[in-house]
C-alpha cells in the first residue's frame, strides 16, 4: 500500500487554500493509504513566533485538521515536534545538501526579502527539514498545493542522493500527489494577485465567522468590467471564478460565466453568491472546530496516539539510515 505524507505549519488558521490544495486530497487518501498527517511546529520556528502562542497554534491546527474530516483512526496525525527523530534524519540529511541548491530555492529567496532581519539558516534549510518529514515514513505520495512544487523537487533530490551516495534503495522518490486528470492545485487570494496565505492578509480561514467571511468576500478586488463578449477574463476576475469553482455547483459557475461572456455581469451579485457558497462550506467546519477545541482530553489522546504510531515508523527507518551511513554503537 502506498504511503503518503503531508504537513502543514502552525503558523496560523488553516484557510481555503490549504484545504483544496491538501488536506482535500488526503482526506479521501486516508481510507485506501498508510497515511501521516503532521502539524509542522519545528518549520514555523523559523519565523520566531512567540512562545506562549506555539502551543495555542498548533492546538488550534490540530482541531481544525480533525475538523475537515482526517481520521485518527485511520490516519496517523501528530505534531513534528513529537517525534525527534525527524529532527535527527534532518542533521544528517543536511550534511549532503548543498548552499547553492537551497540558496536558489523560491521560498528562501521570498522569506529573505520578506524578513531581511532574521535570514537565518533553518529558513535556508527548510526543504531539508520537509524531505526529511517525507522520507521517514518512506513516503510515495505527498498531497500539497502548487507552491510546494519546488520544495517536494528538492525532497526528492535529496532522497535519490542519499540513495545513490549510499548505493541504496533506501527511500522511494516521493511524488507530488494530485487526482487523476488534475494539475496542482493554486487557490487565489482576495487581493486580485497571488497565492492565497496565511501571512498575504488575503485569505478566508476555515474559521472565519459568516460575518467575517461576507466582509472579505465583498472587498475582493475587482476590476470595471467587461467591454466585450467572450473576452479573456484578467486575473483579477479568473481567481473571484476559480474560488467560485471550488465551492459552488457548476450550474452557479456556468451562470456567472455566461453573464460575463455577455457583458451583464454584476460583481456584486457573484460576489455575494460567493460569499453564501463559502459561508456554506465552511460553517460546519467552524462548528466542529469550535467543538474540537473545548475537548482537550481528546486533543490530547489523539497527538499522543499519533506520536506514538509516527515515532515507531520514523525510528526504523532512522535506524536503516544510521547503519547505512555507519553510525553505530560501540556498546
Ligand atoms: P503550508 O503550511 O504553507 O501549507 C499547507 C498546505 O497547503 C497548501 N497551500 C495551498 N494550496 C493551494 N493554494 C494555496 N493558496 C495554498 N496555500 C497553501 C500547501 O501547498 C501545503 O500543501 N512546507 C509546508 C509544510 C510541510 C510539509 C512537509 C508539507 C512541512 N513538511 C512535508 C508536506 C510534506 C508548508 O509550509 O505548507
Amino acid at each position: 500500500m502506498p504511503t503518503v505524507v503531508s504537513g502543514i505549519r502552525s503558523t496560523g488558521n488553516l484557510h481555503l487554500g490549504n484545504y483544496f490544495g491538501a488536506v482535500k486530497n488526503f482526506i479521501e487518501m486516508q481510507h485506501h493509504h498508510d497515511t501521516y498527517f503532521f502539524i509542522a511546529d519545528l518549520h514555523s520556528l523559523t519565523t520566531h513566533p512567540v512562545p506562549q502562542h506555539l502551543y495555542g497554534n498548533v492546538k488550534q491546527v490540530l482541531a481544525e485538521y480533525l475538523a475537515c474530516g482526517i481520521d485518527p483512526e485511520k490516519a496517523t496525525v501528530f505534531i513534528q515536534s513529537d517525534v525527534p527523530e525527524v529532527s535527527e534524519l534532518y542533521l544528517l540529511m543536511n550534511m549532503n545538501a548543498y548552499l547553492g541548491e537551497l540558496e536558489r530555492t523560491t521560498s528562501f529567496k521570498d522569506k529573505a526579502r520578506q524578513q531581511p532581519d532574521n535570514v537565518n539558516a533553518g529558513l535556508l534549510t527548510y526543504p531539508v527539514l520537509m524531505a526529511a518529514d517525507i522520507i521517514i515514513h518512506k513516503a510515495n505520495l505527498v498531497p500539497v498545493g502548487k507552491d510546494q512544487e519546488q520544495n517536494l523537487e528538492m525532497s526528492r533530490t535529496f532522497a535519490r542522493r542519499f540513495n545513490r551516495m549510499y548505493n541504496v534503495e533506501l527511500f522511494p522518490i516521493p511524488r507530488p500527489y494530485v487526482f487523476e486528470g488534475q494539475d496542482m492545485v493554486k487557490i487565489p487570494g482576495l487581493d486580485g494577485s497571488g497565492k492565497m496565505g496565511k501571512s498575504e492578509g488575503n485569505a478566508i480561514s476555515l474559521a472565519d465567522a459568516p460575518s467575517v467571511i461576507r466582509k472579505k468576500v465583498m472587498k475582493a478586488v475587482t476590476d470595471s468590467g467587461p467591454t466585450e463578449p467572450n473576452q479573456q477574463k484578467p486575473e483579477v476576475i479568473q481567481n473571484l471564478f476559480t474560488l467560485l469553482d471550488v465551492v459552488s455547483t457548476p450550474d452557479v459557475v456556468a451562470h456567472f460565466d455566461l453573464e460575463y461572456n455577455q457583458c451583464s455581469i454584476r460583481y456584486g451579485d457573484l460576489k455575494k453568491q460567493l460569499a453564501e457558497d463559502i459561508v456554506k462550506f465552511t460553517d460546519p467546519i467552524r462548528l466542529r472546530i469550535e467543538a474540537l477545541l473545548a475537548d482537550d482530553v481528546y486533543l490530547s489522546k489523539v497527538a499522543k496516539l499519533g506520536a506514538e504510531k509516527a515515532r515507531a515508523s520514523a525510528s526504523k527507518t532512522l535506524q536503516e539510515v544510521r547503519e547505512v551511513i555507519g553510525v553505530k554503537k560501540f556498546y
